[in-house]
């Protein structure tokens, strides 16, 4: 047997990572900034984050959903307190198309209805109703069709009212920063009138925080720059730092009754132990104020770049839109410079998405490099 060839592969191998460097077998040093598409987020290896899953392991790795787990506890409160969420419960999952898997059905069971509004561009996972609402034809076989999902333009909102008013929807799904789309977001004007509109209407409001959460985008949630309350927020990637481990925020008017939602693997011991370890480093190293501040050094050395032509994102979710398109230069950049970076659908954004405790040197680094291989 073989992998399934799925993925069009860069020849690196790593074979260990410490905070922001990568090393392969040859142990040639790489520099991340990537995080492997966002999830790296209090570096690669962080002591404590090692620490307490080994301890948890010694302990006990998993029990199933039957039994009490007062780490999801510990976990639920913690994050609450974070994010500045009290007033949300918790479900746990594994993955990022999971969580938005269980906030759409949450939205279609809480309302009766079925159709979803979701935005040009996109993305929300590879599964059944995730990748219904993902504005990506060629990753949608037949059987995914039948989900219905009207996708609509940022900022207009005329055209989102005609759609919410036929009494149908029963979700509304946003990234507030798109991430694989390519780092665009609406005003906040547009975001408040759809947080407006969708409680007229009794539609719930899910933020697919996944990519823009826990703090990469220089608040704890991507959707608190633009003062709006999602009904529902989903989150995955940096919340595990590596830990597959997904989940959703649900307001506490939302109600649970047994068996709603479940899961064998959501929420297990390693899984909360992975995440109680993120939320710890990223409060004792003020992880948030230092993506905001990074984010803000970043953008300051990009526009001294005459070939770039906008810097997009927010905090460390960031990217640097160019006139041609940046495969070459990705290739350049990992095989010349031993740098990591990432692409978007919009094939001329070259995203950066680093650990959060990353500092300005790092990012010098990052731009000599980029000033050697710019074409
Ligand atoms: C905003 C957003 N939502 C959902 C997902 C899907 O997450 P996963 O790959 O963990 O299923 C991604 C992955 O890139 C994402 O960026």
């Amino acid at each position: 047997m073989k992998p399934f060839d799925v993925y069009p592969l860069y020849k690196v191998t790593p074979v260990s990572a410490k905070g922001i460097e990568v090393f392969d077998e040859q142990g040639t040093k790489y520099f991340d900034f990537y995080g492997g598409h966002a999830v790296i987020s209090i570096g690669h290896s962080h002591p404590h984050y090692v620490q307490r899953l080994k301890d948890q392991l010694d302990r006990i790795g998993f029990y199933s959903n039957a039994v009490q787990n007062p780490l999801q506890i510990e976990l639920a409160k913690k994050l609450g307190e974070l994010s500045g969420c009290k007033d949300y419960d918790l479900f746990l999952c594994n993955s990022g198309a999971e969580a938005n898997e269980n906030a759409l059905k949450m939205a279609s069971f809480e309302t009766g209805k079925s159709r979803v509004i979701a935005f040009h561009n996109s993305f929300h996972g590879r599964t059944s109703a995730a990748v219904a609402a993902t504005d990506d034809s060629k990753i949608n076989a037949p059987i995914n069709k039948q989900q219905k999902v009207t996708f609509l333009a940022f900022n207009d909102i005329t055209a989102f009212e005609k759609e919410i008013v036929k009494g149908d929807v029963c979700a509304v799904i946003l990234e507030a920063i798109q991430g694989v789309g390519g780092l665009d977001e609406p005003s906040s004007a547009f975001y408040q009138n759809i947080a407006r509109l969708c409680k007229a209407h009794g539609v719930v409001l899910i933020a697919d925080e996944v990519q823009s959460g826990f703090g990469r985008s220089g608040k704890f949630f991507g959707f608190q720059h633009h003062g709006i309350k999602p009904d529902i927020i989903s989150i995955a990637k940096g919340m595990g730092n590596g830990f597959p481990v997904g989940g959703i925020l649900i307001h506490d008017h939302i109600k649970a009754s047994f068996g709603l939602l479940g899961t064998t693997f959501g929420g297990n011991h390693l899984a909360c132990a992975a995440v109680l370890a993120v939320l710890e480093v990223i409060e004792r190293e003020g992880l948030i104020d230092n993506a905001a501040r990074m984010g803000d050094y970043f953008t300051a050395k990009a526009v001294e770049f005459p070939e770039v032509k906008r810097v997009k994102g927010r905090g460390l979710m960031l990217g640097l839109e160019f006139g041609f398109e940046v495969a070459e230069l990705r290739k350049r950049l990992i095989y010349n410079q031993h740098i990591f970076t990432g692409g978007a659908k919009d094939k001329h954004v070259l995203r950066i998405l680093p650990a959060l405790n990353i500092t300005e040197a790092h990012l010098d680094l990052f731009f000599d490099a980029l000033k050697k291989e710019l074409p």
